[in-house]
C-alpha cells in the first residue's frame, strides 16, 4: 500500500472501525453483477481503471476479470489492508483522500469508477472530488461515478423520527440538503433498520462517524462539474440509470481525445 499525505479527514475513521464486516457481515452495499458489467462497459485488457472505495470488492474483481490493470484508491488504511489481503499482489493500493487534489492522478487512467462514492461527501468535497477525479481521466476515456438520486429510504424513518421529537434541524439540513446522523446518536437504534448481521451498536457508530453528508438533487453534479472543471467542451455527460438498483444512477463524463 502506498501513502505518501497525512489522512484528515475525520469521515476515514467510520471506514477504519466497520473494516472489511462491510462484506463479511452481509452488508452488500455495492453494485450487484449487471450493475458491474454496466461500470465497466467498453474497458479493454490492459487499460488503466481507478477504483475509488476498497469496499466495493464486487467492482473490483470485475475489474481484474476484465483483464485491466486495477489501481484502488481509499482513504481508510484498513478497507485498503483487508482488500490486499483479498486480491494479493493483483492491483496497486493507494491511501489517498479524494476530496483533494492529487496530482499523481492527472491523465492517468482510462476509466476511474467509484460506487456511490459521491453520497458519502458534501457539496465542498463533492466539487473536490469531481475535480481530481475528472483530472485522473485520460483522453478518450471515462469517469463513472454512480449515485443515489435524493433521500435514502434509511432517511425516511430517521427524520420521520427526529420530527417527532421536535430535533429535525439536529439531522437535517433542509436548505442544504444534508443529513447529518451524529445528531441522532441517541436513539438511532431504534429506528435504523438492519444491513445484514452488522451488529446495530457497530451499525449506529458507523454512521455517527460518517457524519454530515448531502443528498443529492436532479441537475446538481452537472452544476457542481461544470464549476470545477476549467474547459467543461473536452467533456460530455450522461446519465444512466444503475441497472437492478432503482433511484441509482450513473454520472458518465466522457473525456474527449
Ligand atoms: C465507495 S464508498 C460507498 C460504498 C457503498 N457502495 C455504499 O453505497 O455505501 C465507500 C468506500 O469509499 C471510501 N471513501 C469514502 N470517502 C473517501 C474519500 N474521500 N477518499 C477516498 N476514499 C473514500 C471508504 O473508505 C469506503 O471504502
Amino acid at each position: 500500500m502506498t501513502a505518501d499525505r497525512e489522512i484528515t479527514n475525520p469521515k476515514a475513521v467510520a471506514w477504519d472501525r466497520l473494516g472489511s464486516a462491510y462484506w463479511n457481515l452481509n452488508y452488500n452495499g455495492g453494485p450487484n453483477p449487471s450493475a458491474c458489467v454496466q461500470y465497466l462497459d467498453g474497458v479493454a485488457a490492459g487499460e488503466r481503471v481507478l477504483l475509488v472505495g476498497a469496499s466495493t470488492v464486487a467492482l473490483a474483481r470485475a475489474v481484474l476479470d476484465a483483464g485491466a490493470e486495477l489501481v484502488v484508491a481509499d482513504f481508510s488504511a484498513v478497507m485498503l489492508a483487508e482488500l490486499e489481503y483479498l486480491l494479493p499482489g493483483q492491483a496497486e493500493f493507494v491511501r489517498v483522500d479524494v476530496t483533494r487534489a492529487d496530482p499523481r492522478f492527472d491523465d492517468a487512467f482510462d476509466l476511474v469508477l467509484a460506487d456511490r462514492l459521491v453520497n458519502r461527501f458534501v457539496l465542498a468535497e463533492m466539487r473536490g472530488a469531481l475535480r481530481t477525479l475528472s483530472g485522473a481521466v485520460r483522453p478518450g476515456g471515462k469517469l463513472r461515478l454512480s449515485y443515489r438520486l435524493g433521500l435514502y429510504e434509511r432517511d425516511v424513518p430517521v427524520l420521520a423520527e427526529a420530527a417527532r421529537r421536535g430535533e429535525t434541524s439536529a439531522v437535517f439540513d433542509e436548505a442544504q440538503f444534508d443529513v447529518d446522523y451524529s445528531g441522532a446518536a441517541e436513539w438511532l437504534a431504534t429506528v435504523l433498520p438492519p444491513h445484514g448481521d452488522i451488529p446495530m451498536d457497530m451499525l449506529v457508530d458507523f454512521y455517527v462517524a460518517r457524519g454530515r453528508e448531502h443528498r443529492i438533487r436532479t441537475g446538481e453534479l452537472d452544476e457542481l462539474a461544470a464549476q470545477v472543471i476549467s474547459d467543461s467542451t473536452r467533456y460530455e455527460i450522461a446519465h444512466l440509470p444503475v441497472l437492478g438498483h432503482s433511484g441509482d444512477f450513473l454520472f458518465q463524463l466522457t473525456r474527449r481525445t
